[in-house]
């Protein structure tokens, strides 16, 4: 039998405290005005002393089982997406298993920066298709504020922590109008590792390091990669951007959000977005934005929704999903 991965809850978590551009502007040479009109942000959450990629992934998750209606106990895989967990290893989705009560199957990280949620689902996605999972939990968290440099204006600016969970569930595939995922869609280019990286870790500086990022290439080449993998998707579907009734894109950019939504010809209505409130949440910003979306009921049953991001690596990747 040809399974699928249904989509039966979501939630998302962000940390209770909001910085605002006004407030970076008082210890930074920046301002609101240069920040709103380069990227669309005016606040990110920025996670509390002590506060961990696991506590928010925890929070997301609880959120998405509720929303499902299943206990962590029936969960049989975790694939947790950090560019930010809380050690080297081991992987923060072990100790989010526990949390969740959930002691059968396995639970592991996947590390693909600001692409991660779509890698995750891939993997999910194919783990439930070839009948290794039932019951998935995909989750971005992110702590990104302990991976920045509070000095460097060109970076510190743009991003900020939360967590997003999705869960899925092992559904008999039976053609077109199957809800779920669709298809995905990942491609990476290591040739592009200096535009985006952290400049530490264990094995080269034994330290944690921060973002370095050449904000322009990466720009240039989010505008060109995210076109070409959202025409992949859509083509992979026999679909148009026509057909699309959403498009949730990862939040990195407001200009990079609106240029994607103008080469598909979508009405800004169709397009989510909560880089405004949320900044660049890396693997977090999908599902936060998807939880949104669903969660005030703008998404609804049935309906197409493209999901589509950019990271370091460089990584990229888009999935087509039905509600
Ligand atoms: N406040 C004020 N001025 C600033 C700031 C700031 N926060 N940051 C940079 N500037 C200055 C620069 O120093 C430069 O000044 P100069 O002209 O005197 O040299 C000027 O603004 C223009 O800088 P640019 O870098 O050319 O500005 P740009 O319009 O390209 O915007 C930005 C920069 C917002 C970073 C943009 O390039 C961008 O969003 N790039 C994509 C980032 C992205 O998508 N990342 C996603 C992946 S993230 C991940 O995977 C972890």
């Amino acid at each position: 039998m040809r399974l699928r991965s249904e989509i039966i809850g979501c939630g998302g978590y962000l940390p209770e405290r909001i910085v605002t551009n006004a407030e970076l502007a008082r210890s930074l040479d920046t301002s609101d005005d240069w920040i709103v009109q380069r990227t669309g942000i005016r606040q990110r959450h920025i996670a509390a002393e002590g506060e961990l990629c696991s506590d928010l992934a925890r929070r997301a998750a609880q959120r998405a089982l509720a929303a499902a209606g299943v206990t962590g106990a029936e969960l049989d895989l975790i694939v947790l997406a950090t560019t930010t967990p809380d050690n080297t290893f081991p992987a923060t989705a072990t100790k989010v298993q526990a949390q969740l009560g959930m002691t059968g199957g396995c639970a592991f990280d996947v590390q693909a920066v600001c692409s991660g949620f779509v890698y995750a689902l891939a993997v999910a996605d194919n783990f439930i298709k070839a009948g290794q999972a039932r019951t998935a939990l995909v989750i971005g968290s992110e702590t990104f504020s302990r991976i920045l440099d509070w000095h460097d204006r060109s970076t510190c600016v743009l991003f900020g922590d939360g967590a997003g969970a999705l869960v899925l569930r092992a559904a008999p595939a039976q053609g077109p109008g199957d809800r779920g995922v669709l298809s995905t869609h990942l491609h990476s280019d290591g040739r592009d590792y200096p535009m985006l990286y952290v400049d530490g870790g264990p094995s080269s500086t034994q330290t944690t390091g921060s973002v370095r990022m050449d904000g322009r290439e990466v720009f240039r080449n989010a505008v060109h990669r995210l076109a070409e993998a959202v025409d992949e998707a859509l083509a992979a579907n026999r679909l148009t951007a026509a057909d699309i009734d959403w498009l949730v894109p990862h939040q990195a950019n407001r200009r990079i959000i609106d240029s994607i939504g103008r080469k598909l010809g979508l009405s800004a209505e169709k397009v989510v977005v909560t880089i405004d409130r949320h900044a660049n949440t890396s693997a977090a910003s999908i599902p936060l934005a998807l939880a949104e979306a669903a969660g005030d009921g703008r998404i609804r049953a049935g309906q197409l929704v493209l999901i589509e991001a950019m990271g370091g690596g460089l990584t990229w990747g888009a999935s087509l999903l039905r509600w």
